[in-house]
């Protein structure tokens, strides 16, 4: 086995340190190689030992766990921060992460929490170092070549498709989790996910991902940010997707701003030919920028009454916020023969056009969910894949990106303003 993880343990309460330290003495991959008892003490045994990883307590006499953490990593850099607290307020949270520390654990925690959240934060940082060693040993700016033996990029920005619906439920992250499998297996294209469901996003659960990385490193790093390392905190979905998974945790969805997400999302066009977007219900700032921005908006809605309700005051907004009609796709989802509303009605109701519907298929649909495998790839012969084939055609661009002018961004009005941002 590799070596183990040496860890700095700082807590001004003797029995925490106890028990920390016993905890950890059952996990071979783990050493505890220290332990100091307030900030001070923390920073100069951090300076001495060189921990990969240090545990740090808030509330310290001298020197408090805030204060140590900026310093370390201002000082100690190769020496991540776990903060443990039992303050769980925003305004905490925020100080502690801008303070440095890499992840947050609320007293009382788990056990296997603390062991996991070691490994992971072990983990990221290990592959940063690498990512660094390489760009310094002079692989340097040679613009890098796809490392996975992609096919090459189409063009130069990729297609944003942003899923949005009013209401939770009507099946937004299902359909975007299958269409973007579908579309890399279709169009051989290179294909993001991203889910920017921040608090209470599924599409981990959805394809069944490891979700130890996420949206929250990437803004950790968001000065260093390359493709390479934007690669690295993706995650790999099926027929090659690369899907960006929202923060571990809902508290740390604040976290993230709409600055961050414009960084990304213009790498993001860089890297993938399409990128397709889950989002929350929520008309937030970042929905609205991602919304403003993105080529393609598809909503999805149900035949249901709250639904249809929703879906058209979201179409209202879109209409006062100047997004033109010929970029939004109505998606009819769970559509049932037997329903009292049928497609004519409910674009009577809406006075939108429905561009594809997604019909209701419980069975297949919970199995699906249940196993973590989209039923894209399971039954590809079902009229849900087929009608979500349909859609990735539909939302292909007529000319290959490479060949088209960039008539449709540029033709983006300026939007009249709703919420006052900026
Ligand atoms: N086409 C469908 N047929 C049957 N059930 C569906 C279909 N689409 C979605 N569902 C069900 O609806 C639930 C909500 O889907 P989800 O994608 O999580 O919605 P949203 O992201 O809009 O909140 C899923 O758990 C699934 O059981
Ligand atoms: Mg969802």
């Amino acid at each position: 086995m590799s070596e183990p993880i040496k860890v700095l343990i700082v807590d001004d309460i003797a029995s925490t340190l106890d028990n920390l330290q016993k905890l950890l003495s059952f996990e071979p991959d783990i050493q505890v190689v220290g332990t100091a008892m307030n900030g001070k003490q923390g920073i100069e045994q951090a300076q001495k030992l060189a921990p990969d990883l240090v545990l740090m307590d808030v509330n310290m006499p001298i020197m408090d766990g805030i204060q140590a953490t900026e310093t370390l990593a201002q000082e100690v850099p190769g020496s991540p921060v776990i903060i443990m607290s039992v303050q769980g307020e925003r305004d905490y949270l925020r100080r502690a992460m801008q303070s440095g520390a890499r992840e947050f654990l609320i007293k009382p925690f788990s056990g296997d929490e603390l062991i996991a959240s070691i490994r992971r934060v072990y983990q990221l940082e290990q592959k940063k170092e690498s990512f660094l060693a390489k760009t310094a040993a002079g692989t340097e700016k040679a613009p890098a070549p796809p490392t996975d033996g992609e096919t090459p990029r189409r063009g130069e920005h990729g297609q944003v498709f942003f899923f949005y619906s009013g209401k939770g439920g009507v099946g937004k992250s299902l359909v975007a989790a299958n269409l973007a499998v579908s579309m890399a297996n279709e169009t051989k294209g290179k294909v993001a996910l991203v889910d920017l469901d921040l608090q209470f996003g599924d599409i981990g659960v959805l394809l069944n991902l490891d979700h130890s990385q996420g949206i929250t490193d990437l803004i950790e790093n968001i000065d260093h940010m390359d493709p390479e390392f934007i690669r690295e905190i993706m995650v790999d979905g099926p027929f090659g997707i690369k899907v960006l998974l929202p923060p571990i945790s809902p508290e740390l969805a604040d976290l993230v701003t709409v600055d961050h997400v414009r960084r990304i999302f213009s790498e993001l066009r860089k890297m993938f030919d399409y990128i397709i977007v889950d989002s929350s219900a929520h008309l937030g700032e970042i929905n609205l920028e991602v919304l403003d921005h993105a080529d393609r908006v598809v909503v999805v809605t149900s035949l249901s009454i709250p639904a249809i309700k929703n879906t058209k005051l979201a179409l209202k907004i879109f209409d006062s916020l100047s997004i033109p009609p010929e970029r939004v796709v109505l998606l009819l989802n769970k559509s049932d023969a037997h329903s009292e509303f049928n497609k004519e009605s409910v674009e009577a109701n809406l006075r939108f056009p429905i561009a594809g519907q997604i019909p209701n298929d419980p069975k297949l649909v919970i199995n699906s969910i249940n196993r973590g495998n989209p039923f894209v790839t399971t039954h590809p012969e079902s009229e849900i894949s087929q009608r979500i084939r349909e859609l990735v055609a539909k939302l292909m661009p007529v000319v290959p990106a490479a060949a088209a002018p960039a008539a449709e961004s540029a033709e983006k009005k300026p939007r009249k303003g709703l919420f006052a941002r900026r």
